[in-house]
Parts: C-alpha cells; sequence; structure tokens
C-alpha cells in the first residue's frame, strides 16, 4: 500500500483540471484545488468528495492572498507532493491579430499564465516534499505561429522557457512542461466562438499521460499528454486483470431520468463523464469504485449499435471493457468461443472498437482510447 499523495491542480472546476482530479481522486489522492467561480468549484468539489480528501479554494492565481491560502491549505495538508499550474487565460476572444491585440489584455494574459504559475512555486517551494512534480500545462501554440494566436502562444512559450530553466536549477524536482493536445473544453470554444468543436477529444483523453508524469520515473522535460507511454498510469492491479483496465457496465435504460436519479443520486455515484447533452442519445458514465457504469437511453444504445454491431443490437445489458489493446484483447476472446460482431472500429467517440458476442450471448464492446482519430478521419 502507497501513502496517499497530496496534490495542487489549478484550474480544476471544469474541462483538464477537473479530468485529472477526478482520476486522482479515484486513486486516492489527496486533493488542493482551485478556480474564481465558486459554485462550479464546490459542485467539483462536492463530486470528489465522495472518492477521495479534498480541499476547494476560490480565487484568482494572480492573486497574492489567494496564493497566501493555497500555501496555507497546503501546509495544513503536510505538504505537497505536486502541483500542476493549469489556470490558464486565453485572452480576448475572437482571437485578434498581435497588431490589434490589446496591450492591458496581454498583460493580463501573462499575469495569468506566467506569473501566476511561477509566484505560486515561489510561495509554496517550502510546502514542496523531496522529489515534487511541477507540472505546468502549455500548449502547442506556445511552440507553433497560429495567426490570432500570437498573446496566448507568446505566454505559453514564455511558460515553456521557464519550465525549461527552472528544471535546470532544481534538480531534485521533476519539472515537467506538458502539451495537453486540442479539447473539448470552455476553452476551447472560446477560441472558436459559435464553431462545432464537438470532434475535439474529451480533456479526458489527455490525462493518462499527466498521470504518468505525476506516477512514473520520466525526466524533467517537454512532453506531449497524449503521446506518452501509460504504463504507470493503469490502476496497480491492472497486469493481473489479464490486461483489462476497467468494467464498464453500460446499461440501456428505458427512463433515462429516473435512472440517473436512482444511480447518481440515490446511490451517490460521482459523475465521471457526462454526454447528456449530445445530439446522438444520452448517456452518463458514474464512478463505482473500479467498475463503471454507463447508461444509455435507447437512441445512445442504437447509435453506439450501428457502429459497433451494425446487424445485432445488443439488448439491456453489454459489457464494455478498456484493454490495452483492443486487437488482442479481441483474439483471446475469440479464442475461447467470443464471435466477432463487426470489425474493429475508429468511433466518433475517439475510441478503437469492436463488439463481440459470449457463447451465451452477452455482447462485449472491447475499446481503447483512439486520440489520433475522431468522427470523420
Ligand atoms: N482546450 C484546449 O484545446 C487546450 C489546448 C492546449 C492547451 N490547453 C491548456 O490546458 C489547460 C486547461 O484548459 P481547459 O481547456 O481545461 O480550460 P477551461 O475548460 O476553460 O478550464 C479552465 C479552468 O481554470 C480556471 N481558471 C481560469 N483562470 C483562472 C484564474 N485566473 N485563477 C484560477 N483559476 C482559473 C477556470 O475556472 P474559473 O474560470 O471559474 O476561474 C477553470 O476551472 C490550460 O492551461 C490551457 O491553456 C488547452
Amino acid at each position: 500500500m502507497t501513502r496517499s499523495q497530496t496534490i495542487l491542480i489549478t484550474g480544476a472546476s471544469r474541462g483538464l483540471g477537473l479530468a485529472l482530479a477526478r482520476d486522482l481522486a479515484h486513486r486516492g489522492w489527496t486533493l488542493l484545488l482551485d478556480a474564481r467561480g465558486e459554485e462550479a468549484l464546490e459542485a467539483a468539489r462536492a463530486e470528489l468528495a465522495h472518492s477521495t480528501r479534498v480541499v476547494a479554494l476560490a480565487g484568482d492565481v494572480t492573486d497574492s492572498w489567494h496564493r497566501e491560502a493555497l500555501v496555507a491549505a497546503a501546509r495544513e495538508l503536510g505538504g505537497l507532493d505536486a502541483i500542476v499550474n493549469n489556470a490558464s487565460a486565453l485572452g480576448t476572444s475572437p482571437l485578434p491579430p498581435l497588431l490589434n491585440y490589446s496591450l492591458d489584455g496581454l498583460e493580463g494574459v501573462f499575469r495569468t499564465n506566467v506569473v501566476a504559475p511561477l509566484a505560486l512555486l515561489q510561495s509554496l517551494r517550502g510546502e514542496l516534499k523531496p522529489g515534487a512534480r511541477i507540472l505546468n500545462i502549455t500548449s502547442d501554440a506556445g511552440v507553433e505561429a497560429y495567426p490570432g494566436w500570437g498573446g496566448y502562444g507568446a505566454s505559453k512559450a514564455a511558460l515553456e522557457q521557464l519550465s525549461h530553466v527552472l528544471a535546470a536549477e532544481q534538480p531534485d524536482w521533476r519539472v515537467y512542461w506538458v502539451d495537453p493536445g486540442d479539447m473539448r473544453t470552455q476553452m476551447h470554444q472560446e477560441a472558436y466562438p459559435g464553431e462545432d468543436i464537438s470532434d475535439r477529444p474529451l480533456p479526458e483523453v489527455s490525462v493518462p499521460g499527466l498521470v504518468e508524469l505525476l506516477t512514473g520515473d520520466l525526466p524533467s522535460g517537454r512532453y506531449q499528454a497524449r503521446d506518452l507511454p501509460q504504463s504507470a498510469a493503469q490502476p496497480a492491479d491492472a497486469a493481473q486483470a489479464g490486461g483489462v483496465k476497467e468494467l464498464r457496465l453500460a446499461l440501456t435504460v428505458e427512463d433515462f431520468d429516473a435512472a440517473l436519479a436512482l444511480y447518481r443520486d440515490g446511490l451517490g455515484l460521482p459523475t465521471l463523464h457526462d454526454w447528456t447533452d449530445s445530439e446522438t442519445g444520452r448517456s452518463i458514465v458514474l464512478a463505482a469504485g473500479v467498475g463503471t457504469i454507463e447508461l444509455l437511453d435507447r437512441a445512445d444504445a442504437a447509435y453506439t449499435d450501428s457502429i459497433e454491431s451494425p446487424a445485432q443490437a445488443a439488448g439491456p445489458v453489454r459489457l464494455a471493457l478498456e484493454a490495452a489493446s483492443v486487437d488482442e484483447a479481441s483474439s483471446r476472446l475469440q479464442a475461447h468461443g467470443a464471435e466477432p460482431l463487426g470489425e474493429v472500429v475508429h468511433t466518433s467517440w475517439s475510441t478503437r472498437s469492436q463488439r463481440l458476442r459470449t457463447p451465451d450471448g452477452l455482447h462485449i464492446s472491447l475499446y481503447q482510447p483512439d486520440p489520433g482519430h475522431s468522427a470523420g478521419d
């Protein structure tokens, strides 16, 4: 049994910060979280508190009083094993060309994205445990020249260089500067106002790479979250489970709202993934320890069947198993009598999946994250 680890994640009320907090909560990490909006932060705290110890402080990372409150909370928690500087400002939207960029606005972007992360590290240095890990969330906009992205991109470039020098100055820490890749979040929508961004992967797809940096043995440096090997990102017992990483019991339900009330509100299961506003049908994944329950309405179940098993519907219960390799797991299942009901497909929800039927008729969806593909690829 390893001791519980403690982490500060800034900007954890939604998007990538919340997705990372959810993952670490299920691993038993103690969480210190912030964001400016109190309501959303409290909702996140209440959800995560079902799984772990959470301290959530509303405030702006650019405010020194708020940073001091985070220091006091970190001390109260017995120190930090890791800090994730994730809170970030996009700047003006729509993104203006540099020659029209408000200089006050630019200063604001740099205050949040560059000065505040360093200020936090300066304030928290005394609370960091030996070998602490620092993750500074940057962006490809910090290294590529995308028109309109000059203000935000320059701030991320500055954060990258600051991280690089910090890694050289503090060899006892692991300092990572990490590009999470495009993600379907509020910030991304603000960068593309009025555009359909539903083909971008959810932030959960970038989380295993961040977990690898927090739990693995990689040296300080620049990483792309979705390119990282994910050996250490697996739950500790995955190796003993034949390579299967998650059991997701996918239940097709007649009355979605009643089922939501029963499982989420009645049992108090925290929401892990929420697709209840999808155009193809409603579904939601609730955390349930090492397993999860996915509730789908008939439309969403029919849509999933149409992709994975066009000739045969799953019925009310289907096992959905995340595997390290769909192909290998499929071969193993077929060797034991399972029958494939379709080819391996790239799904619009960013997985490689294959549906199989067991000899006694139960459908199994094997899936693995597939961030390189999304709808239309
Ligand atoms: N989304 C993408 O495609 C993408 C691509 C590359 C890199 N990134 C980077 O990934 C990270 C996460 O972005 P995201 O897309 O998840 O953004 P998001 O959904 O907009 O979430 C940002 C989070 O940070 C909080 N926040 C913003 N400013 C803050 C401040 N000054 N003080 C404290 N909290 C603050 C927000 O809550 P409040 O607004 O309530 O404070 C929210 O919880 C950022 O560093 C971003 O630059 C994103």
